[in-house]
C-alpha cells in the first residue's frame, strides 16, 4: 500500500463531463471526467478566485464561467489566446481497477 496514493472516487461515478467536488489535504479540489481521463484540479480559479465547479469540462479542459478562461487539466497552463494567468493547481490521478486515486 503506497501512502501517498489517496482513493478518492470509483470509475463509475462520474461519467463524461461530470466535476465532483473533493478536498484532499485541507484542500478544495475537483474531480473530473473527461473522455477516459479523471483529472484533480484546484476549485478556485487562479486567475480572481472563481469556482470552478460553476464552469464546464471538455476536451481536457476546464473553462471559467466567470471570465472565460480555459485551463489545460494535464499541465493547469492557461490555454485562452492572449490571456495569461497563474497555472491552475494540478495532481496526477492513477486509476487502479475501478479506484480513482491522486497521488499526493
Ligand atoms: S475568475 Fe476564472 S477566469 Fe476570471
Amino acid at each position: 500500500m503506497d501512502p501517498n496514493l489517496l482513493t478518492i472516487a470509483t470509475t463509475d461515478e462520474l461519467a463524461e463531463g461530470d466535476m465532483k467536488p473533493v478536498e484532499i489535504d485541507g484542500k478544495r479540489m475537483v474531480l473530473a471526467r473527461t473522455g477516459d481521463a479523471f483529472r484533480v484540479f484546484a476549485r478556485d480559479c487562479p486567475h480572481d478566485w472563481a469556482d470552478l465547479l460553476d464552469g464546464a469540462v471538455s476536451n481536457d479542459t476546464v473553462w471559467c464561467g466567470e471570465h472565460g478562461y480555459e485551463f489545460d487539466l494535464a499541465t493547469g497552463k492557461c490555454v485562452t489566446e492572449y490571456m495569461s494567468c497563474p497555472d491552475l493547481a494540478v495532481l496526477p490521478v492513477e486509476i487502479k481497477g475501478s479506484e480513482v486515486m491522486v497521488r499526493l
